[in-house]
């Protein structure tokens, strides 16, 4: 298929719903052959069905991305369907929302799993036969949250702080075997975890009412917003671009 993601293969973590699978649609549309790796095995296989319908290649592969055994067997398993890895979409994550003296360290432990350490164990996982491959492009998932702190997300700005490094870290490193790595880091969007966030502060008293979003960012995102721009991270279009935090967030961050 042609595109401007012709001849890759893309793992995306997290491409079920919402941004990832918005971005696992347009990945395939645009040529890639797309490897969801999702611990939401139905909506998995309603977005793989739906790329499938449209002529793409699609193949999902189950995990919970924050354990170790789980992201290896998936990744081989992604690997063996449809060749090397070439594009890693590190979009999978979550969200705590409660007042931080409320906090256990149990769920300080389970969002850093979730958010950070399956970002270290895909990477880990794909980058051999990536750079075996020639090279690639990599892609996590950060937020204005890793720059702009909000109320009653303690836990979660702290695990985009570090994403928002990981993706610097692994840049230079990698450099010199022809991976990139960059950061998408998205202001509110319209997804299942967006909504629930915006339910969950609003319930605790801060406002992040549709005037409110308006006045940060002119209006709540879409998630096909974040998958062009995570697209052209992908793509070669963004060859010479390395290490970068590219926030899609309609100047949110810019004020
Ligand atoms: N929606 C927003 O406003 C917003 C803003 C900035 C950043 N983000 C980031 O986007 C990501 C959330 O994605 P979304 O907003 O597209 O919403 P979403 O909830 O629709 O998508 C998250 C996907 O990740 C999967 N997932 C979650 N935990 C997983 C795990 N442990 N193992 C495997 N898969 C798992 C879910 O099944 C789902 O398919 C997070 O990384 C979040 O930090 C969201």
């Amino acid at each position: 298929m042609a595109g401007r993601l012709a001849g890759k293969v893309a793992i995306i973590s997290g491409g079920a719903t919402g941004m990832g699978g918005a971005s696992s649609r347009l990945f395939a549309a645009e040529g890639a052959k797309v490897a969801i790796i999702d611990r939401n095995r139905a909506a998995a296989e309603e977005t793989a069905a739906a790329i499938r319908a449209a002529g793409g290649i699609a193949e999902v592969f189950e995990a919970d991305v924050s354990d170790e055994a789980q992201v290896n067997a998936a990744v081989k398993a992604a690997e063996e369907a449809l060749g090397p890895i070439t594009v890693l979409f590190n979009h999978a994550g979550t969200i705590v929302i409660k007042p931080f003296l409320e906090t256990t360290v149990a769920e300080w432990d389970w969002l850093h799993a979730v958010n950070v350490r399956s970002m270290f164990l895909m990477t880990r996982a794909v980058l051999p036969g990536m750079i075996a491959a020639g090279g690639g492009s990599i892609v996590c998932t950060s937020s204005i949250s890793a720059v702009a702190a909000t109320p009653m997300e303690v836990l979660y700005d702290t695990t985009k702080g570090a994403v928002h490094m990981f993706a610097r870290a692994i840049a230079v490193e990698f450099r010199d075997r022809n991976i990139r790595c960059n950061a998408v880091c998205p202001g509110f969007i319209r997804t299942p975890h967006g909504l629930r966030e915006v339910a969950e502060l609003t319930a605790h008293g801060v406002d992040v009412s549709d005037a409110a979003i308006a006045a940060q960012q002119g209006r709540i995102g879409e998630p096909e917003d974040v998958a062009r721009a995570a697209l052209y991270l992908a793509s070669d279009d963004s060859q010479f671009v390395n290490g970068v935090h590219l926030f899609v967030d309609n100047g949110f961050t810019a004020i």
